[in-house]
């Protein structure tokens, strides 16, 4: 197993001095991404199981995605959104505008990979935003379990929504935790004129425990689907 971890002690300007723990994610023995976690704290700060596999896809689509706009939301470590930069695409990475911590955490993330060029910017769902606006056209779009709160589904899609109507041919690539059965966002999909097309994991290889050899996703329950805007009859 090549997971690495190491604990390295860091002053990051917060009173508490976080621990970081830095995760190694490595792809087709091609790629290594290595991102710094602090355990415990905001959501963003760490992996979640979601991200390995939206990062295996965007690896296995790499060809696909130089040179596109790529937007990634709630991006927290960033790391599918990383994948995609070191992959040649023009990445954005955006996090809640309220969680100035998080977006700090995500440029860390960029630097610790040699990215201090790729922007980061505070893009909280369900707000049309000044910078949202001021984006430029999004080819494609990114979300790590972004899907996990019901509360937030609706502001998520009405993000993608506006979006996907700056360009039709967009694609938002989603991974989501199976946390509830009763959980459902098609009627919501309906009325943001969204529609989804399901990925099974087995076509990017990535229906295993153990994915770029980290422990993650672990035994969760993790889907991947496509969200594209409706089109006209
Ligand atoms: C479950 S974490 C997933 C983080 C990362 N995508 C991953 O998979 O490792 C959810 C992420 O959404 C962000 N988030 C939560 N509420 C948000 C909101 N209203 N607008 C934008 N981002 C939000 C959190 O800060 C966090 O980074």
């Amino acid at each position: 197993m090549s997971l690495l971890t190491r604990k390295i002690r860091s002053n990051v300007g917060e009173s508490a001095r976080p621990y970081f723990i830095y995760k190694t994610f490595t792809f087709a023995n091609a790629l290594t991404v290595s991102v710094p976690e602090v355990l415990g704290s905001q959501y963003g700060m760490y992996v979640w199981p979601c991200a390995v596999v939206l990062a295996q896809y965007v690896w296995t689509m790499r060809e696909n995605i130089q040179r596109k706009k790529v937007l990634e939301l709630g991006a927290g470590v960033s790391l599918p959104g990383i994948v995609a930069a070191k992959c040649g695409a023009d990445v954005t990475l955006s996090d809640s505008a309220e969680l100035p911590l998080c977006l700090e955490h995500s440029r860390r993330c960029c630097e610790h990979n040699d990215l201090p060029g790729v922007p980061v910017v505070g893009l909280t769902w369900g707000e049309i935003s000044p910078e949202l606006r001021s984006l430029p056209p999004v080819d494609i779009i990114l979300g790590s379990d972004v899907f996990y709160e019901p509360e937030d589904f609706e502001d998520v899609l009405v993000t993608i929504s506006f979006l996907l109507r700056r360009n039709p041919s967009g694609q938002f690539w989603t991974t989501y935790q199976e946390r509830s059965s009763d959980w459902t966002i098609e009627t919501l999909m309906n009325k943001w004129n969204l529609q989804c097309t399901d990925v099974s994991l087995d076509v990017f290889h990535a229906n295993k425990k153990h994915l770029a050899g980290s422990t993650l996703p672990g035994n969760h329950s993790i889907q991947m689907m496509i969200v594209t805007a409706q089109t006209m009859m």
